[in-house]
């Protein structure tokens, strides 16, 4: 299999997987990648959907090879595997709970992204925090499967390697204690469990109103363009070059 796989994967609902794996879909359909996406979210399917509204959209906008999986885990398999017969770079959604399939996905990545709303409540998914010291006491749920799922993965293939980023979400310029506060335990926690911290979106109220035209912050141009739109134009560029110069780098075209 040569395609190079990102998932998103987060136990949390609502963490952004769905928003941010669009975006990098579409920056890296825009750099002149082959790009399919999978969406694993049977019940809420929103990846699927904004793809859906995107290829049905005026503009000539550019769409993944797109597959929403309904079957069981050899479907899933199977996709994977004539997929990246004919794209460089394959992207994953999941849902945001427990699930098999979305666990299963965590064996194929060569990049593991993990969206995280820059709060307490959403680090609890990664580590229980002591409330009084603010040190991490032990990986949660979550992390403990992500580190099974990266042993299950070298087992399977000598040499392979899942580059874990977990992606700061939703940042806002001004809640400056937390801020700090949340890199301090990130530090902390990417020193323990091998993972990279990398700054993602801001709080931008847009997000929101993209989903239903398909559309994403890489699709402005011009005088369309404002100042919030360039700044996050930027952020996604910078995740997709986080992505790109992991130990995983993904393929030229
Ligand atoms: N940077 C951001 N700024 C503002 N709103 C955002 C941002 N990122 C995501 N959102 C909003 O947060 C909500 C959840 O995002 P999204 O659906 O992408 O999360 P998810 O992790 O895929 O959720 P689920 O776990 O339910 O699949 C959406 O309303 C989305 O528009
Ligand atoms: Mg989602």
């Amino acid at each position: 299999m040569s395609a190079h796989v990102i998932v998103f994967g987060n136990e949390k609902g609502g963490t952004g997987k769905s928003t941010a794996a669009m975006h990098v879909i579409v920056a890296l359909l825009d750099q002149g990648f082959r790009v399919g996406s999978v969406d694993l979210d049977i019940r809420q399917g929103t990846l699927s959907r904004y793809v859906e509204n995107r290829a049905q959209s005026d503009r000539d906008l550019k769409v993944p090879n797109h597959v929403r999986i309904t079957g069981d885990d050899g479907v899933f398999q199977q996709t994977i595997e004539q997929l990246s017969q004919s794209v460089d770079v394959i992207v994953i959604d999941t849902p945001g709970h427990d699930s098999a399939l979305g666990v299963l996905a965590h064996t194929y990545a060569d990049t593991l992204i993990t969206p995280l709303n820059d709060s307490f409540i959403d680090m609890d998914v990664l580590a229980l925090v002591d409330g009084q010291s603010l040190k991490i006491k032990r990986p949660s749920h979550y992390a403990e499967t992500v580190w099974k799922q990266r042993q299950v993965k070298t087992m399977k293939k000598a040499g392979a390697f899942m580059d874990w980023i977990v992606m700061r979400n939703r940042l806002s310029h001004l809640d400056a204690r937390n801020k700090r506060e949340m890199e301090v335990l990130l530090e902390e926690f990417s020193n323990r469990m091998g993972c990279r911290i990398v700054s993602g979106f801001g709080e931008r109220v847009i997000y929101r109103e993209l989903f239903l035209k398909g559309l994403t912050m890489m699709d402005f141009e011009g005088d369309a363009l404002s100042m919030s739109h360039l700044a996050a134009r930027q952020e996604v560029r910078n995740l997709v070059e986080a992505i790109r110069n992991g130990p995983n780098p993904a393929k030229e075209e």
